[in-house]
């Protein structure tokens, strides 16, 4: 059953390449023939901070190894949902995909760390632990058995709800409502100690299910409103800062294999100019989807107080450590290093 889904999939995803394909200009196509491509797929616009980062990375890695590779980006769901174009990069049909670390949980327990609500104290506890090899590096490549691995984080803001009737300034005003997570148990369990109707289902179908009363309202960061025009058809956005949850930049195990080591070098250079784009790019962008979203939109913004949520749902952190207890020296580690920050201390 389950290999007939994924050969759908494949059957799928090859029909739109051969479309995609027969999009791009014949002289492209010729020029292009005798080089190595290399898909990467994601689900966010063109003027989103990933896609720029793309584009710096595709850049370098072109002028490095020409004539080599292409480089060929597909953004915005063109490769399917993100639960398709992981499946696509397990095989190799994908090289490199942008996956939420939320839905990367059912590979490997261990990413389910960085999905818990309330994790991190602050910005700054979040970059510092994404960035600490000793705690993420067995963590990325825990999915090899899968076929991929993670070679870089993207940063994807602080997670908040928003919504059509009503702003959310109490966990109570969350009750019964029907909002939209990911595809992820931790995030359905999430929205059921705030006793909210998880309504789990791909990032591109969000905008019509709030259109169409399926659900009530959705949770995410602020460029959800702007980029992929959330702030149409909500009126609310409150935060209650309940995730900060990173994207990961999965690569198939076989494509990085087949490299040389200098090769090698070359991509790790490439992520890291990813990453610094896509870090560096964040915050701005921010600032100004907030602008858009409330001058040209219509979104009110509320600030409710975050101690009343993150209580509601610390029994998620008691069930984790329970359910992985081989993981609680990491989770230790976090919360450290989240503490050594809040009070100025080592780092
Ligand atoms: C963010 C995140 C995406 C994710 C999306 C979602 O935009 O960057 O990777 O797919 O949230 O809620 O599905």
């Amino acid at each position: 059953m389950k290999n007939k889904k994924q050969a759908l999939i494949i059957i799928s995803f090859l029909s739109i390449l051969f479309i995609l394909s027969g999009c791009v200009k014949n002289d492209t196509l010729v020029e292009t023939s005798d080089k190595e491509i290399i898909r990467v797929g994601h689900n966010q616009s063109q003027n989103h901070p990933t896609h720029l980062g793309m584009l710096a990375f595709e850049e370098y890695i072109e002028s490095q190894l020409d004539n080599k590779y292409d480089v060929q980006l597909y953004p915005s769901e063109l490769l399917g949902t993100q639960t398709n174009m992981v499946q696509l990069a397990q095989t190799g049909a994908i090289e490199i995909v942008v996956a939420s670390n939320s839905i990367l949980e059912t590979f490997d327990e261990q990413y389910e760390i960085f999905n818990l609500p309330y994790l991190f104290e602050s910005k700054e506890a979040y970059h510092a632990v994404m960035n600490d090899p000793e705690i993420v590096d067995p963590i990325f490549k825990s999915t090899k058995k899968s076929g991929f691995e993670t070679v870089a984080w993207l940063d994807a803001g602080i997670r908040n709800f928003y919504t059509v009737d009503r702003p959310i300034e109490t966990p109570d005003d969350l009750s019964g409502l029907k909002i939209r997570v990911q595809q992820s148990p931790t995030n359905v369990m999430m929205m059921k100690l705030f006793k909210g109707s998880a309504t789990p289902m791909g990032f591109g179908d969000v905008y019509t299910a709030i259109q169409s009363g399926v659900i009530d309202g959705a949770e995410n960061n602020e460029l959800a409103l702007t980029e992929n025009g959330h702030g149409d058809v909500v009126n609310y956005y409150s935060y209650t800062q309940h995730q900060m949850i990173p994207d990961e930049v999965i690569v198939n195990n076989k494509f990085l294999e087949n490299l040389s080591a200098k090769e090698r070098e070359i991509f790790n250079k490439g992520f890291k100019i990813l990453e610094d784009t896509q870090h560096n790019t964040w915050a701005d962008s921010v600032k100004k989807a907030k602008e858009r979203a409330e001058k040209e939109m219509g979104v009110a913004f509320n600030y409710p107080d975050t101690k009343p949520f993150r209580e509601r749902v610390e029994p998620l952190h008691e069930k984790f450590l329970e359910d992985n207890p081989s993981l609680q020296p990491i989770y230790d580690n976090i919360i450290k290093k989240s503490e050594e920050l809040e009070t100025g201390g080592a780092q």
